[in-house]
Parts: structure tokens; sequence; C-alpha cells
């Protein structure tokens, strides 16, 4: 019987809310080849995930949960009870997760899979969604299921949330032999196509916040000002004090800046979390505080922030208190690593990070930048020169803007003629939103936006089983046009 854990994330990562309700799972392994577009035999273990509790046998739908960016341990498993409790029992489907490769235990190169050259080599997304092609073939073959068009066929329906929810979309795109279906949630396509302005995230995530509580935007703007007021001036220890961060302080040069952005992202995770409007969520509180602050003590309502909402666990409540704020713990692995990586928004810590940081360093670059005044950020406009320095820095890379768009065509304009089947589901407080498809671009090819006017970063997917009214409709919404694209199929 499955049951339902919470789940913690620590730090600051655009790919899964910071809490989310999971249902463990057994890990199971898939050789999968290193390169799926060289003729090199080399083969490694993807881990991935299987629930086959609501399995009626051939004939019924297969639901890929595509792994983003981060590894996904066996007490996260099959997150998203929405999709393996209600999605697949209503349809009698078969649930799959594949972890990405590159992050968690799925490693090309095991241990050495860090190394640049080996980076350079497989980590992309067309080897992810190749890799998650194979498994879908090898299910289905497993599962006894006949070929597209016979009654034992198993219809794909490929399921994801931000990035993840763009790889989802492209499953379809990119095979649709392979995959009937996709259901794509806050899935920033528009930041990939670099359709988007560097400033629409932020001033997105500040319309949020003023929206959550009146006087939010200008106290945090306020507090901002004070803050770089502070390293004008200050040096490293007072700095180090004033925001209690732990001894020994590993990297006093950057500092000031990793604070700066630590600061900044945390308010992205806020955003990203702030579901359901109006409750306890940490967006509210921390708007709270930084109103309370204004004018006396906006230096502790950042140290506060950094001790407390950099750590939030279930339904938005802080774990606990740390006593020190431990910078080293939420900066990417590897060399010369900064908080301020590839992803403005944030890349999240350890390898994980790293990871990220690479793919936001070479194929999925996202302009997000700080410097309007719709935003309640301090200007720091972001620079393709600052990218292609922190990226060389890093990993000897060069960023690719606009390889993959120009080779798959998902561009807004390009995407109805290139596919079908695809149910795009946005949260319009996300900040991610300001790169999602919002419209309905052809009922006829079944390319259906559905926005959520309070959700927030695919809160429809995250949200457990006690759900909210808008997202009981949203869900109902999506059961009816899954069951009618299942009959077309058949
Ligand atoms: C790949 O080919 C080499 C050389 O024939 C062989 O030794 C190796 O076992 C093969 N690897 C796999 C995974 O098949
Ligand atoms: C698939 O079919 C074969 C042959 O009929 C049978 O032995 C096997 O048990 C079936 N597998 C599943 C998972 O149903
Ligand atoms: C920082 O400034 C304080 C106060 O002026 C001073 O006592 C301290 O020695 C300085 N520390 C460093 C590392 O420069
Ligand atoms: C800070 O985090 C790093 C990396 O996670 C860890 O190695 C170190 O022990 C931590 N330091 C403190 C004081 O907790
Ligand atoms: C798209 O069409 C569906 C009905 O098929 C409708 O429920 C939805 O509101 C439409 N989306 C937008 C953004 O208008």
């Amino acid at each position: 019987m499955a049951f339902f854990k919470l789940h913690l994330l620590l730090g600051a990562c655009w790919a899964l809310p910071a809490v989310s309700l999971t249902v463990p799972s057994k890990a199971l392994w898939f050789q999968q080849k290193v390169n799926h577009f060289s003729a090199s035999n080399a083969t490694y273990l993807q881990r991935y995930y299987m629930d086959d509790k609501h399995w009626a046998g051939p004939g019924s739908p297969i639901f890929v949960i595509m792994g983003g960016e981060r590894g996904i341990p066996p007490e996260m498993g099959i997150f998203w009870p929405w999709i393996s409790e209600v999605l697949a029992r209503q349809f009698g489907g078969l649930v799959l997760v594949p972890e990405h490769r590159f992050y968690g235990e799925s490693l090309p190169y095991g241990p050495a899979s860090y190394e640049a050259e080996h980076l350079k080599g497989a980590m992309t997304s067309q080897e992810a969604l190749a890799d998650a092609a194979e498994l879908i073939r090898s299910t289905q073959l497993a599962r006894n299921c006949t070929v597209t068009g016979t009654s034992g066929y198993c219809p794909v329906l490929v399921i994801g949330g931000s990035y993840s929810g763009f790889l989802a979309a492209m499953m379809r795109m990119r095979y649709p032999a392979v995959v009937d279906m996709a259901y794509a949630s806050s899935a920033p396509l528009k930041f990939y196509s670099q359709e988007v302005g560097q400033y629409a995230y932020y001033a997105k995530v500040t319309e949020s916040a003023e929206k959550s509580m009146k006087g939010c935007a200008a106290a945090v703007l306020q507090a901002f000002q004070k803050m770089m007021d502070f390293f004008q001036t200050a040096n490293s220890s007072q700095i180090a004090q004033q925001f209690s961060v732990c001894e020994p302080v590993s990297q006093p040069a950057d500092l000031a800046d990793n604070l700066l952005f630590l600061a900044e992202q945390t308010f992205a995770t806020l955003n990203m979390v702030n579901y359901p409007p109006n409750s306890n969520t940490g967006l509210r509180r921390t708007c709270g505080s930084f109103i309370a602050a204004a004018g006396h003590r906006e230096l502790e309502a950042f140290r506060d922030l950094f001790l407390q909402e950099t750590h939030l666990g279930f339904m938005n409540q802080p774990l606990s208190r740390s006593t020190c704020f431990n910078v080293s713990a939420h900066l990417p692995a590897g060399e010369s690593a900064t908080a301020r990586c590839g992803d403005w928004s944030g890349c999240s810590s350890g390898r994980d990070g790293e990871m990220w940081d690479f793919q936001t360093c070479s194929f999925e670059v996202e302009r997000i930048g700080f410097g309007s005044e719709e935003q309640m950020f301090p200007s720091h406009p972001w620079t393709m020169e600052w990218l292609k320095e922190h990226c060389m820095k890093r990993f000897a890379v060069r960023p690719q803007p606009k390889s993959l768009v120009d080779l798959w065509g998902f561009d807004e304009a390009t995407l109805v003629s290139s596919t079908s089947r695809i149910l795009f589901v946005n949260g319009l407080n996300d900040g991610w939103s300001v790169a999602g498809i919002l419209q309905n671009l052809s009922r006829e090819k079944g390319l259906i936006a559905i926005n959520l006017p309070n959700g927030a970063h695919h809160s429809e997917l995250s949200l457990g089983l006690e759900e909210t009214e808008e997202v009981r409709q949203v869900r109902q919404q999506i059961l009816a046009i899954v069951g009618q694209w299942l009959e077309e199929i058949n």
C-alpha cells in the first residue's frame, strides 16, 4: 500500500516545489546506452521507479513522469500522488519515473561523470529524451503491449513539471512514434526558445509578493537597498557576523554576492511554493517580517530569512531555525562554484546544482536578470558576457542558446505546425509562467492551455490529495482531456 511521506528539499531550486507529498518506491535499474547518437556500445544503469498497482494490462496507458534536474531517491520515489493515485487509477495506468541522466545515481560514467569531458559528451536533454524513449519501448514489450492501432497498444502520456515539463512536451514533439500525448505543467518553453525578456521573471515574483501581502514589494526593495549599502562599507568578517554566517567563512571573496543572490533566489523559491495563496505560506510570512522590519531592522530580516526560510519543510513550514547560515551548503558542487550560477533563479546545491549549472551553461540558457522598475530587487542585469565567462570558468563550455529551438522548433509560432496533443498547465502567480504557453494554440490539434489564476509552480501536480477548489476543477478538466485523447488514440 502506498503511503505518503513528507519530502524535504533544502536550498532553492525550481525543479520541484520545496515541499511535495511523495510515494516512496523501490529503485529499479535499466541498462541504457551512454550515447544514443553514436555507434558506441557503452552502457550505464539508469535508476527508475514503477508503480503497477492500478495497471489493467495490455491496452491500458503508460504514464511517464520525467525526472528533472535532481536525483530521485527511493524515499521520494513516485512523486505526485495525483498522478499515481488518481490519474493511474482512473485509466488503469502504469506509472514510470526515469531519473534524468547525471542526477542522483543515474551516472553514465560512474563517479567520473562530473568531469568536463564526460559532461560535454553525454549530458544533454536530447540524450535524456532518448533514455526515456528506450525505457518506454522496453516496458511496452515486457508488458506484452502490441503495436499502435491494435487493441493491445499501450498509449503513452508523458508528464512533467518545470524543466521536466519542458522535457515532457519535447518527448511528444521529438518522439511522436513513441509518445502519444504530453502534460507539461509550468514548463518554461519560452525561456529555452529565448522569447522572454530578462526582467519578466523577477517582475512576476515581485507582483506575486505584492499580491500576497500589500506593501511587501516596497519593504523588500528598501531592505535590499540597506543590504547593498551595508556591503559598500563592511568587511567580510562584519558581513559574516551580521548575517550569522557559519565559521569558518570559506569564501570571503564572494561572500557579499553569494548572500545577495541567495536572498534573491529564496524569494524565487518562496514564489514557487506559494500555494494555497493566503494560507501561512513562507512568502506571506516573509512579506510580513520585511514589512515589520521596514525602517529599523532590515538586515535582521535578511538574517532571519537565511536562518529560517532557506530551510523549508512540510507545507511551507520552516524545518527549524539554524544557529548559523552555512553558505557552502547552498552552493553547487565543483570548482569555482558560486550561488549565482547559470540559472539566476538559483541552481540548488551539491551535485544536482552543479549539473543544472552545466545545463544552463550549455543548451538550456535562461535569460533572467534584475533591473527593472517592476522588480523589488537591486539592479543587476544578466548579460551573455557574464554567462560565457561563468561557464568557461566552471566547465570550459560555451552556452548555445539557440541550438535546441532551431533544431526542434518549439517556439510559440512553430509549435502548432510541429506537434499535437500537449496540455500546458500554468499557475499565473508563478514566476515561470512568463515563459509558459498560456493560450490555446489549437483545439483541433489538442494544443491546450489551462491556467490557474491563483496557482504557483505546478501547484496542481504538487498538491496532495486534499485539494483546493481551483485544483479540484483543473484536475477534473485534465481527467476529461486525457480520457478524450485515449479514446481518440484507440
Ligand atoms: C563493447 O564492446 C567491447 C569490445 O568488443 C566489449 O569488450 C564490451 O563488453 C562491450 N560492452 C557492452 C556493454 O556490450
Ligand atoms: C506476456 O506474454 C507471455 C506469453 O504469452 C507470458 O508468458 C507472459 O507472462 C506475459 N507477460 C505479462 C507481463 O503479462
Ligand atoms: C573589519 O572591520 C572591523 C571594524 O573596523 C575590524 O575590527 C576588523 O579587524 C576588520 N576585519 C578584517 C578581516 O579586516
Ligand atoms: C556546511 O556545509 C558543508 C557542505 O554541506 C559541510 O561540509 C560543513 O560541515 C557545514 N558546516 C557547518 C558549520 O555546518
Ligand atoms: C482552452 O480551452 C479549454 C477548453 O478546451 C478551456 O477550458 C480553457 O480555459 C482554454 N484556455 C485558455 C487559456 O483560454
